[in-house]
């Protein structure tokens, strides 16, 4: 059974079973600090298992794309040396949401495992543990389903702490978490290891397959356990191990997708096909972690996501270099991978080229300090040695850009140990040296369990409310008084709350004896606006009735750059191509500010199509209309979803015309012609293929162009040029400059001869030499230097040094005509000159300049020339 079809057939069953189908989430969780990548099926139904958010299902069926690799769940070190572990892989689940629990859970997954009608596997080929404690499981399984007890396997608390088990399932270190049953499946005595709870578990002979987890708790940021509202279903079984099971071999890498993903490795790396061989493995796993990150929006860098894909890229590219291969050839796998796995994931397919072209440059960018950084290991190495220091780790890291566990992977090749510990404090060090860090810490919220609160600001400027919460520092009080800083809780508001780039809205709460006066709006949760804020009067209460007002005039200009943020989004992806990626947005009521990727600056004649192209759509005046669809129907229908964002089951799909559609909760103008006016006014990059755009609408676009048009103006009248030919007349005062320049060069020249024809006559001979030792009015340099060349000529055997003053300094040029130099040599006479005002120089033996600060010193050193002349 091929992969594809395996994949079909989970779905179908659980279809079949009252589930609804879900779509797959992006590999970046959306809105959620608390983990850097999507781990499992469960991640996008995480609020739902808190009880934070509503679906109308209430059992779902996923075939989730998920990346282990980084934070809690880390295989990163275990590809391409175990016969099943992934950084990408795709994962089968089910859930129910408080609908079925264990006992129907256990039944589906025996079912569709073992029946003929589904998968039809032989039963005396599966064993499953269960949490020691969780009798109940147990006895489903014995009892029920009718598994002997020999191949129930109770795990403890085996990972040293509470609820730290192979049997307790935790997305990360805070979120929704409970014990859980897994199946394995043997693949027979010819493959080492041994069953789960022994002490070579760890072989590849049992391979769990299927995890399913009773979702019971929310753990806290203290670690504790808080039961959820209702007991739910979460599974997850890898679909790369079950093809593996369903196609009769023994590891990932044998299974239809993999095969020709190795063979196209291989013929990129110019080694032979091989399943022995780790590197090959290593790489087809990376090339599907990293196409899949890029696809979903991630893009290298040195921190955060951006490092992890770094880090998975660079060791693709050793394992090459491993093999032989120092060329590119990473990115050139794409192609492959999107021809392999395009069908499912058509994003592949139309992103390829950009994904290809982000790959390579990161792989030319490592390609160039990998060779230098192999050496540096090999020589610390030399000799023999079992040992890696920490320093020579660190100085990998940070000049060759060998991410650590790169270094660790190719030490473990060798046998040889990594010091670690080392490592770490030179990291430390350099950290306390100011370097920052990506950071993923849980956020900070205040504790709220009441009702959320109606947001009624689409429509209306006001809200009538009543206060369902106060705090004050985070913490909640029944009252605020004047002066207080605090955060008001609403039943009810027409405050929009930050989020999807959109600032939160700021005005007012009037109660009957106090003005609350809003600087922002935030969500508590998903649906809970705390109001942001000083109280300016009165007294407000838990329970007060109050007005709230929002600022209409800062809203409508925020809206008309959240309006226009859209069309500019859509004329990015029509000028500039369709992997423009929205990136980041910051949207308030004086600008927009747009990042999206593209590997190139924007060209000033493309920014020239972009605003056109934008002010077009706003002459046409197309109606802006909001509905509410199902994100499936949504996406199909074409809308843009956008990166990092968390969309529930139903969206908000925003309109304009034809020309956009994109999901989002924000505010919008109600025709596009309320826009305005549209204008860029500042395009630049942010990170590695990562641009910025900013602009300016309606009031603010005129302000800009009315001001840049003054600037015109008094440039124009500066100049004295006619209305509407400036550069005409720049051009021509550019031209009588340069002529100028010309003329002016050819007179100091001529200046030069005659003062030089004055200054002749000053030489007074000493020993048969000509001595001219004066001060020229108003010189520079050039001029100096080409007085004393015509000097001289005129003088024959002569010692010169000619100065001038200006600005407090003194310029000095001395010369010696060639005969002399075996006993006067310039660089020695402007320094006798040079040291006494305060300066020195140097120069060649018949011609040297220097300088001094100190013009009070220089006639009675020029007097003394002729004296250093006589003694010479
Ligand atoms: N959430 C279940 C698993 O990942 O195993």
């Amino acid at each position: 059974m091929r992969t594809a079809e395996i994949r079909q057939k989970f779905l179908s069953f659980f279809e079949s079973k009252g589930h609804q189908i879900v779509n797959s989430s992006p590999l970046v969780p959306g809105n959620d600090p608390t983990i850097m990548f999507t781990v499992a099926g469960m991640v996008q139904f995480k609020d739902v298992f808190l009880g934070n958010e509503r679906r109308n299902y209430s059992r779902a069926v996923t075939s989730q794309k998920c990346l282990r690799a980084g934070g809690k769940h880390n295989d990163l070190e275990n590809v391409g040396y175990t016969a099943r572990h992934h950084t990408f892989f795709e994962m089968l689940g089910n859930f129910s949401f408080g609908d079925y629990f264990k006992r129907d859970a256990l039944h589906y997954a025996w079912e569709f495992l073992t029946s003929p009608a589904w998968l039809g596997l032989p039963q005396e080929k599966l064993m499953v543990t269960v949490y020691a404690t969780d009798d109940e499981a147990f006895e489903i399984w014995n009892k029920e389903v009718g598994i002997p007890s020999e191949r129930i396997v109770r795990i403890g608390d085996n990972k040293g702490a509470p609820y730290a088990s192979d049997n307790f399932w935790t997305m990360g270190d805070t979120g929704p978490c409970g014990p859980c049953t897994e199946i394995f499946y043997d693949h027979g005595p010819d493959v080492a290891g041994g069953p789960p709870g022994s002490p070579d578990e760890d072989g590849d002979r049992y391979v769990e397959i299927w995890n399913n987890v009773f979702m019971q708790f929310n753990r806290d940021e203290s670690g504790t356990l808080h039961p959820l509202p209702k007991p739910s279903v979460d599974t997850g079984m890898g679909l790369e191990r079950l093809s593996a099971v369903l196609q009769h071999v023994h590891t990932n890498y044998e299974t239809d997708l993999f095969v020709d993903l190795l063979q196209a490795t291989a013929r990129e790396t110019g080694v032979p096909y091989n399943q022995e061989t780790p590197s090959l493995k290593v790489i087809a796993d990376h090339i599907r972690a990293c196409t899949f990150l890029i696809a979903d929006g991630v893009l290298p860098s040195n921190e955060g996501r951006g490092y992890v894909l770094r880090r998975i890229v660079r060791r693709a590219v050793r394992h090459g270099y491993k093999l032989g291969q120092k060329g590119l050839f990473f990115h050139k796998l794409v192609p492959d991978l999107a021809r392999l796995m395009g069908e499912a994931y058509p994003d592949l397919l139309e992103g390829q080229a950009f994904i290809m072209a982000a790959l390579k440059t990161e792989e030319e960018q490592f390609a160039r300090t990998l060779d230098n950084g192999m050496a540096l290991l090999e020589k610390s190495l030399e000799g023999g040695k079992r040992r890696l220091e920490g320093k020579t780790a660190f100085a990998l890291h940070s000049t060759y850009g060998f991410p650590v566990d790169l270094t660790a992977d190719i030490c473990r090749e060798r046998e040889v140990e990594l010091d670690m510990a080392g490592y770490e404090r030179e990291l430390a060090e350099e950290q306390a040296r100011g370097r920052a860090a990506g950071t993923f810490g849980a956020v900070t919220q205040v504790e709220y369990n009441g009702d959320d609160t109606t947001f009624d600001g689409y429509e209306h400027s006001e809200a009538e409310a009543r206060v369902l919460a106060l705090y004050k520092d985070g913490v909640a009080v029944d009252s605020l008084q004047a002066g207080d800083a605090g955060m008001v809780v609403l039943d009810n508001t027409a405050f929009y709350a930050e989020g999807g780039g959109q600032i939160g809205d700021s005005g007012q709460l009037c109660g009957a004896s106090a003005r609350f006066e809003v600087s922002d709006t935030r969500k508590v949760k998903s649906a809970v606006f705390g109001h942001v804020g000083t109280l300016a009067s009165g007294t407000l209460k838990l329970g007060d009735a109050v007005s709230a007002r929002i600022d209409s005039g800062k809203r409508l200009a925020t809206a008309r750059n959240h309006s226009a943020t859209h069309l500019l989004h859509a004329a990015l992806r029509q000028i500039l191509g369709t992997h423009v990626q929205q990136k980041g947005s910051l949207v308030n009521h004086e600008r927009t500010r747009f990042d999206f990727a593209h590997n190139q600056a924007v060209t000033a004649e493309e920014i020239v199509r972009i605003e056109a192209l934008v002010n077009q759509q706003i002459v046409a005046n197309h109606p802006v209309g909001a509905s509410i669809m199902k994100q499936d129907e949504a996406l199909q229908a074409g809308a843009m979803a956008l990166f990092g964002e968390k969309y529930g089951d139903e969206v908000r799909v925003l309109k304009m015309g034809e020309f956009s559609t994109e999901l989002c909760g924000g505010t919008h103008v109600q025709r596009t012609g309320d826009i305005g006016f549209f204008k860029i006014v500042a395009e630049g990059g942010v990170a590695a293929g990562i641009r910025r755009v900013e602009a300016l609408t309606g009031e603010g676009a005129l302000a800009h162009v009315q001001h840049m048009e003054q600037e015109i103006r008094a440039a124009t009248h500066l100049v004295q040029a006619q209305p509407g030919d400036l550069v005409g007349k720049l051009e021509k005062l550019h031209a009588e400059q340069k002529a100028l320049e010309k003329e002016l060069a050819k007179l100091r020249g001529k200046l030069a001869a005659s003062a030089g024809n004055s200054l002749q006559e000053q030489a007074v001979e000493v020993n048969g030499i000509k001595v001219l030792a004066a001060t020229v009015e108003g010189a520079d340099n050039n001029a100096l230097r080409e007085m004393v060349d015509k000097l001289k000529d005129k003088l024959g055997r002569a010692a010169i040094v000619l100065a001038s003053v200006g600005d407090g300094k003194v310029a000095l040029v001395a010369g010696v005509t060639a005969d002399l130099t075996g006993t006067v040599k310039a660089g020695e006479l402007v320094n006798f000159v040079a040291q006494q005002v305060g300066g020195k120089g140097g120069g060649r033996p018949d011609m040297a300049m220097a300088g001094g600060t100190n013009p009070a010193g220089l006639p009675a050193a020029l007097a003394a020339v002729a004296g250093w002349v006589g003694a010479k």
